[in-house]
């Protein structure tokens, strides 16, 4: 096991499954015994740039499993604020805890903090490059819901460009053999063709369709994203797609039975409340899978077995 968890393009599909069946572990551990594991650990939370579900079920996760977290939510309550590098903060840090959890809006940054630090280092987000932990529990999520990953047949909808969960997730599927990809997006928001491997030639497909409604009847999941503000160098280009694919209840009507919708949230509005009640929604049990396979994770990279 690699001390860190970087990059989907890291792991292997043997690797990978490791995490997932770790994650199943985890799942059928009864809380008390799962609390006894990580007695005096301590998990440091870096969090650079905002975040709700990543760095709240980091802290969950290491709680459930008996350890404490320490950590800071934004760069402004550092002493990064008065001019501390990154790297100084990364060996400062290292010195009070067992594991770092960083997210950074600077892509490669959780790469030169793992370089830098002789403890683990989970990135949680570095910018529009990669969200490993958000891929592992997007697998599972897939795996719970239709039985299987390989041979599926899924739609990403939304920022294809800034997003680092369609990055990530696209790596991680072809590893699995899918073979098939809808792209859903406005022409400012295509995916990146680096992320199709054009270097194999005829192996995977990629369908690019600016229509949302076309997508929905042919897949099995259906990948939606934000269209992330944050990310536009200009705010008037922002404004000019900020609302291209708003998925309504309606539009579900032509969906295969077991679809699945999934978003690694937070949503603005291009899911609207009416489909959280229909049985499509999977995006909250995908934020509570996260609890699971961080769990997983963070046993793993701290050599604890189960
Ligand atoms: N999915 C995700 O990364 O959400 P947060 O930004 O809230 O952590």
């Amino acid at each position: 096991m690699k001390k860190d968890l970087i990059s989907m393009e890291d792991l292997t599909l043997e690797k990978i499954k490791s995490y997932l069946s770790e994650a199943k572990k985890v799942e059928g551990t009864p809380l008390q015994d799962r609390v006894r594991l990580l007695p005096g650990k301590i998990l440091a939370a870096l969090f650079f740039e905002p975040s709700t579900r990543t760095r709240l079920s980091f802290e969950a996760a290491m709680h459930r499993l008996g350890g404490s977290v320490i950590g800071f939510a934004e760069q402004g309550a550092t002493s990064v604020s008065k001019g501390e590098s990154f790297t100084d903060t990364i060996h400062t840090v290292e010195n009070y805890c067992d594991i770092m959890v960083i997210r950074h809006p600077g892509e490669g940054t959780a790469r030169l903090a793992a370089n830098e630090s002789i403890l683990p280092v989970i990135n949680a987000g570095d910018g529009s490059n990669q969200h490993p932990t958000q891929t592992l529990l997007d697998l599972y999520t897939i795996e719970k819901y239709l039985g299987k990953i390989t041979g599926i047949k899924i739609a990403f909808v939304g920022d294809l460009k800034y997003s680092r969960t369609v990055h990530s997730l696209i790596n991680a599927l072809m590893k699995f053999s899918v073979t098939d990809f809808t792209l859903v997006a406005p022409e400012a928001l295509k995916l990146p063709k680096y992320f199709m491997r054009t270097d194999q030639p005829g192996k995977f497909k990629f369908k690019e369709t600016e229509s949302l409604e076309d997508a929905i009847p042919e897949c099995d999941i259906l990948y939606m994203t934000r269209i992330q503000r944050e990310r536009f160098p200009d705010l008037v280009e922002y404004e000019k797609v900020k609302d291209s694919y708003i998925l309504s209840a309606d539009m579900l009507k032509q969906a295969r039975p077991h679809l699945k919708v999934l978003h690694p949230l937070p949503r603005v509005n291009e899911i609207a409340y009416n489909v959280d009640k229909t049985d499509f929604a999977g995006y909250f049990p995908q934020a509570r899978n996260g609890v699971i396979m961080r769990q997983a994770i963070i046993l793993k990279h701290l050599g604890v077995t189960l």
